[in-house]
């Protein structure tokens, strides 16, 4: 057997883009590479890239500078960049950095074997095509490896929805979603290496609409349904959903679908209804809030998450204080919050920009509002039960991580249970970004 060739991949963005690596890794897999996590001995580097603001785009260019130093030294080293940056910038990333030998868009990782053998050659290899044939189809061949016990697995991809500032319906494309069969077949294999909680992934996960077995059209509380029979399988969640999605079933699944965990994350970007508008959100800060209301009436004890832009352009004083005011009505478990980034291509990029200085001020004191929040739900958590799922040890001897339902994390010192246990912890403590808890004995 000839010596296996090392792939080193680096990820950058969203949780898609850690599923599509582990794809990746698969697919060249079969080419015979092996992963290796540093990019010193690698006989490939492929960055996974995010496009979504842009400090995350240019991050790339800084990143490959760095490798020049590994080219010399090695001269058969091959650069690749793939995910959502080599899709929108696929010809000016070659014309910028002449290290790379290959650029492959988000749909064609399934190719990167063939790619490989291209670039083996000494060619410069761009694919940023939406191809008629399916990643997922040809991506199905997973090797039986044991894994952790949580999992990524996504059930659709792309966005049809062209939020005003966002790239995603450009970088990834329109919404399709991946066919029920296929997903049960993903899971129960996952379960049967391991995985014990599978959070479905999709840009617009709860737009999700597979072909179903027979032959109808299935909403994401179905599939879930779906995922629930099989055994093994503990926990569900999915992520990321519009508000505009979010059907009655899928509701209803959250009172009663005891797998699926109560934590959502449902980002609304905005508190003020002129501001949604210019964003092209089509839903208002009320409509937002009675679903958040609908959602608590069923589930009552459900943590809620979301995604704040702040200095979207036109943005003025009132409507970052009506943004406040929605998050102190919501009152929510944690967010994401970001300054609005400019983004080439998209409409609000040609539209009056705040300063820089306002954004930096609004996004302080945004986070300073949701860290309060964010505390007092940790607080509320003390001298609770949950049930933690372990992931990993911790940094002290004898301590073990995991994660409550409502995805706090939680550790336990001098800790019996194992990974891929769930066990009912006594949260004793509130941390800055965790929970401390002792395993209560039934
Ligand atoms: N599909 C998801 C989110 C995708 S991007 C959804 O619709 O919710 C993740 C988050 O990045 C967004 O929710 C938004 O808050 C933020 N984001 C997207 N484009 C941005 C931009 N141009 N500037 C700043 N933040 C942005
Ligand atoms: Fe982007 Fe809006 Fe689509 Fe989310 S819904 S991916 S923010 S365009
Ligand atoms: Fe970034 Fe692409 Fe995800 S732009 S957030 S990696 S879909």
């Amino acid at each position: 057997m000839p010596k296996p060739k090392k792939l080193y991949i680096k990820t950058y963005g969203c949780q898609m883009n850690v599923y599509d690596s582990e794809r990746m890794a698969e697919a060249m897999g079969g080419a015979g590479y092996e992963q290796t996590d540093t990019p010193d001995d690698a006989d490939m580097i492929l960055l996974n890239t995010c496009h979504i603001r842009e400090k995350a785009a240019e991050k790339i260019y800084s990143e490959l500078g760095r490798f020049q130093g590994l080219k010399l030294e090695n001269p058969d080293l091959k650069i690749g960049v793939a995910g959502c940056v080599a899709q929108a910038e696929g010809p000016e990333i070659m014309r910028r950095q002449p290290l790379v030998d290959l650029v492959v868009g988000p749909q064609s990782y399934h190719r990167l074997p063939q790619m490989e053998a291209r670039v083996r050659e000494g060619e410069k290899v761009l694919d940023t095509d939406f191809p008629i044939e399916n990643k997922f189809d040809t991506l199905r061949h997973r090797p039986k490896a044991k894994r952790g016990p949580t999992a990524f697995l996504t059930v659709q991809e792309g966005c049809d929805k062209f939020c005003a500032f966002c790239v995603v319906p450009y970088t990834r494309g329109g919404e399709a979603s991946r066919p029920v069969t296929r997903i049960v077949e993903e899971a129960r294999d996952l379960v049967e290496r391991g995985v014990r909680e599978i959070t479905l992934l999709g840009q617009n996960v709860n737009a999700y609409h597979g072909t179903g077995p027979d032959g109808a059209d299935w909403s994401l509380a179905r599939l879930i349904r779906a995922l629930d029979a099989i055994d093994g399988l503990k926990r569900i969640r999915f992520t990321t959903s519009h508000p505009n999605d979010m059907s009655e079933d899928l509701i209803e699944a959250h009172g009663s679908c005891t797998k699926l965990m109560p934590y959502l994350h449902l980002p609304v970007q905005s508190g003020s209804d002129h501001i949604l508008k210019r964003m092209n959100r089509s839903h208002t800060a009320e409509s937002y809030l009675r679903l958040i209301g609908r959602i608590r009436a069923v589930r009552p004890d459900i943590l809620l998450s979301g995604d704040f832009i702040v200095g979207f352009p036109e943005e003025s004083d009132a409507d970052f204080e009506a943004t406040l005011d929605l998050i102190r009505e919501v009152n929510y478990g944690t967010a994401y919050s970001f300054k609005y980034s400019t983004r080439p291509g998209t409409p609000a990029a040609e539209r009056p920009q705040v300063d820089e200085a306002v954004k930096t001020e609004r996004l302080h004191r945004l986070q300073a509002l949701i860290t309060t929040q964010q505390r007092a739900a940790q607080e509320a958590m003390v001298g609770r039960n949950v049930n933690v799922l372990f992931e990993k040890p911790g940094r002290l001897p004898g301590q073990m991580v995991g994660k409550s339902e409502y995805l706090h994390a939680v550790h336990v010192a001098d800790c019996d249970a194992a990974i891929g246990d769930i066990a009912q912890v006594e949260i004793l403590r509130s941390d800055t970004n965790s929970l401390a808890g002792r395993i209560v004995r039934g």
